[in-house]
């Protein structure tokens, strides 16, 4: 497939030239008036290159290029400026607000081929070799909506993979909701504001092992990063990068990351995502949670997470005489369930009072199996 480049330019006459050059070379071309035509389509797209005018109306070339390096959907895109600015703290601003490289015009269209050739393979070969090198296996949980179970369930799988056919690997729990995170106090841990500070770093700083060092540690093994409580919306949001961040370093070091993605298909979320082996969706068993996961499915395959790397767990937290059952469920979401999880109020009121999870609290419950059996499934993926 031919590469797609993406080029901005606010004068018709440049755009269709450079577009008609690199047309003929065979690239696909799409073309932005704007700046913000050009953010819009850069993130519809996808493109495998940018070519950047700076001086446009509104947001110019380097506002642009830096909103692009910004957000993780577009942060590696290679982007050339392709400018008449040719003052040397023109060119600097450039590189400096993360362009690659700095072109300007007039310039001979073998030349533009020549670099656009170039960036394209040196972004190729990146991409080769940067490809997360994750060594651990990564599962997103998400919930069709709150309430649903979905932080229960990444304890307790999390400490069934620790204590079962993980044992003595590296099993990390991780949640990127600030404030939000019931995770470490499932666990009877003390939550730190270990994720608080780590936004605060420049992400360069980050490193697996000093993230390592500030985690809860469990003694069933598993380790917890998840931030202090704080209500909805008062504390800082995570940056997306930073959030990428961290799940890459620590994935290079664990043998596991569950993640507690809450229930959004936010900036942060849609970021994870990328790196998420398989996604378990937990849904309960009535009729509006059944719209709301239908929504989601539609959201994540939209994302690019297909529906053959999401397993739908039916959450019954509820034991209720009258629920939709298994093949109503199934054939309303056209999608298999991968697991149930049975009713345990008690249990449930019991974990959570001693801070322990359910699972350990009666290793002999039906929960508890559903869990280990969960666990077991993850490990064969
Ligand atoms: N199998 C179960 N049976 C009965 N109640 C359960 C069961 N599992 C969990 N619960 C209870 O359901 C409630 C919600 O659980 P949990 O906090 O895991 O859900 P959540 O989807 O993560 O919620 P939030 O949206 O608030 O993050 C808790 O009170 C928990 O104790
Ligand atoms: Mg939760």
């Amino acid at each position: 497939m031919s590469a797609k480049i993406l080029v901005v330019d606010d004068d018709l006459e440049s755009l269709k030239l450079i577009g008609m050059i690199l047309q003929a070379k065979g690239y696909q071309i799409i073309a932005a008036r704007d700046g913000q035509q050009a953010l819009e389509k850069a993130f519809q797209e996808a493109p495998d290159l940018v070519i950047l005018d700076v001086m446009m109306p509104g947001l110019d070339g380097y506002a642009v290029c830096q909103r692009l390096r910004a957000d993780p959907r577009t942060s590696t895109i290679p982007i050339i400026m392709f400018t008449a600015k040719a003052q040397l703290t023109d060119k600097v601003i450039g590189l400096q607000s993360g362009a690659d490289e700095y072109l300007t015009k007039p310039i001979h269209p073998r030349e533009l081929i020549a670099h656009v050739e170039a960036m394209l393979a040196r972004a190729a070969r990146f991409k080769a070799t940067a490809r997360p090198s994750l060594k651990a296996k990564v599962i997103g949980f998400l919930g069709c909506k709150g309430g649903v179970g979905t932080s229960t369930l990444v304890v307790n799988v999390g400490v069934a993979l620790a204590r079962g056919p993980a044992q003595g690997k590296k099993v990390a729990l991780l949640d990127f909701r600030l404030g939000m995170s019931t995770l470490a106090l499932q666990l009877g841990l003390t939550p730190r504001e270990s994720l608080q500070q780590m936004i605060e770093q420049p992400i360069g700083t980050l490193n697996a092992e000093a993230i390592l060092a500030q985690m809860e540690r469990h003694p069933s093994g598993v380790m917890v990063l998840g931030g202090t409580p704080a209500p909805l919306g008062t504390a800082k949001p995570i940056p997306p990068l930073h959030a990428d961040a961290i799940t890459r370093h620590l994935g290079a070091v664990v043998d596991y990351i569950l993640i507690d993605l809450g229930s959004d298909l936010g900036e942060v979320n849609r970021s994870l995502l990328r790196l998420v082996d398989y996604v378990l969706l937990v849904i309960e068993p009535h009729r509006i949670a059944l719209l709301l996961a239908q929504a989601m499915l539609a959201g994540l395959e939209e994302i690019g997470v297909g529906r053959h790397r999401v397993g739908v767990i039916l959450y019954h937290s509820i034991a209720a005489a009258v629920s939709l059952d298994r093949g109503t469920v199934e054939s309303f979401l056209q999608q298999e369930i991968k697991a149930i999880v049975s009713p345990a109020a008690e249990l449930a009121f019991q974990a959570a009072e001693q801070g322990q999870p359910m699972l350990l609290l009666q290793p002999e419950s039906v929960p508890a199996m559903q869990f280990h059996q969960l666990a077991e499934f993850l490990t064969s993926l």
